[in-house]
């Protein structure tokens, strides 16, 4: 998928692969602290090897993840969003999101919640979850945009 931010970034949006470990090791090494902890919900100054390894080798059914890129600079990651089955509810997922500082608010976290909600309904996932600081507003909007997008692609479900 290929999009334009209001600002005029080219970007994007791919699954994410093994290969990919070393890219979102920088890509958070940029986010700043606070991003971090959002995302986190603690301080995470680097990723450890096993870390990378769960992050990055997705199998694409239990868990789903997608990366955003310049399109010009296709090995600046400045977004990634997952999610991750439930195991004992297997029709929810936990979902995770986080965009680069310098592009937060510009729509990007909207269109990669709009893939994993595509995603989720084609793997039979009805309803997403999310930990989230009580005072992220813009996750909290973002989580809620997202279900009610994955509402309106399951419409059958929800009325069951
Ligand atoms: C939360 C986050 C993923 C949102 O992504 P984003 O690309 O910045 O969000 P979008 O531009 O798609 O906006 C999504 C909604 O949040 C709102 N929003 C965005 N930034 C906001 C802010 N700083 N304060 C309040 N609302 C905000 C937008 O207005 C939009 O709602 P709308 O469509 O009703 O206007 C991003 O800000 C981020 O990475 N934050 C740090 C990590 C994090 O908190 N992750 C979520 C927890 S897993």
């Amino acid at each position: 998928v290929r999009l334009h931010l209001p600002n005029g970034t080219q970007v994007r949006i791919r699954p994410i692969r093994s290969a990919d470990k070393l890219l979102l090791a920088d890509g958070l090494r940029r986010l700043s602290r606070e991003s971090v902890h959002r995302r986190f919900l603690s301080a995470k100054p680097r990723l450890t090897a096993r870390e990378l390894r769960y992050l990055t080798e997705v199998d694409m059914v239990d868990h789903v993840a997608y990366v955003a890129v310049l399109e010009h600079r296709p090995d600046m990651i400045i977004g990634v969003g997952r999610w991750v089955r439930d195991a004992e509810r297997p029709d929810e997922a936990e979902i995770a999101i986080v965009i680069g500082d310098a592009v937060q608010n510009l729509g990007l976290g909207t269109a990669l919640g709009r893939q994993l909600a595509q995603a989720a309904v084609a793997r039979g996932i009805r309803r997403f979850t999310a930990t989230m600081l009580p005072e992220n507003r813009a996750a909290h909007r973002l989580l809620e945009k997202i279900s009610a997008e994955l509402d309106a692609l399951a419409p059958a479900a929800v009325a069951a």
